[in-house]
């Protein structure tokens, strides 16, 4: 596993394919203490004058926990690979499955934060805000149907700081 900083730019995927269709994982936390999770809903695009990934995280996930103790996550894309690992990592939870045992990823310490040498594509994110999703907010009146009455997402905007693909 080796990987090479790229320009963001340089991502010629759509952001949409990336995230919705071939799904990714959010890891945050280093080696003593991480958790991984996977996620379809989200994007990358531009705020404040920063590269941006925006997720979407319910708060009874074990890794909202980490998320919000840590400045950083990451977010790993496989292609279309590893498909049942990401089906794991996104049916069980860290609280009490090991899911890096279970997937048979392996997990790379990098500073504060954890990706995976399977990935094809890592983005390492710092922090810049987070918003709880409130129902009074949605105009589509479709859109509560995702939640009936609790557990809305959380969505974390975040700073692109760097952008890996395997070499
Ligand atoms: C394809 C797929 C996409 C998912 N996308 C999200 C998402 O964007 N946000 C979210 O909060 N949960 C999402 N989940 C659910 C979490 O991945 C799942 O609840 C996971 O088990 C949480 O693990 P944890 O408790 O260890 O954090 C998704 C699950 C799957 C299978």
């Amino acid at each position: 596993m080796t990987f090479k900083k790229i320009n963001i730019r340089e991502v010629k995927e759509s952001a949409v394919r990336l995230i919705a269709d071939d799904w990714a994982l959010v890891t945050a936390g280093a080696k003593e203490r991480f958790n991984t999770m996977t996620i379809s809903w989200g994007g990358l695009g531009e705020i404040w004058g920063k590269d941006v990934a925006f997720i979407f995280i319910r708060p009874q996930r074990y890794t909202f926990g980490f998320l919000e103790e840590n400045d950083r996550f990451t977010i790993s894309f496989f292609g279309d690979g590893q498909r049942k690992a990401l089906a794991l990592c996104g049916s069980k939870s860290g609280r009490d499955t090991d899911k890096v045992a279970e997937s048979g990823l392996t997990p790379v310490f990098d500073g504060d934060t954890t990706y995976f040498a399977e990935a094809t594509l890592v983005l390492k994110c710092r922090k810049m805000a987070g918003y709880d999703l409130t129902p009074d907010g949605f105009i589509d009146d479709t859109i509560e149907s995702n939640y009936n009455g609790a557990g809305y997402h959380r969505m974390f905007v975040a700073e692109i700081e760097e952008a890996l693909v395997s070499a």
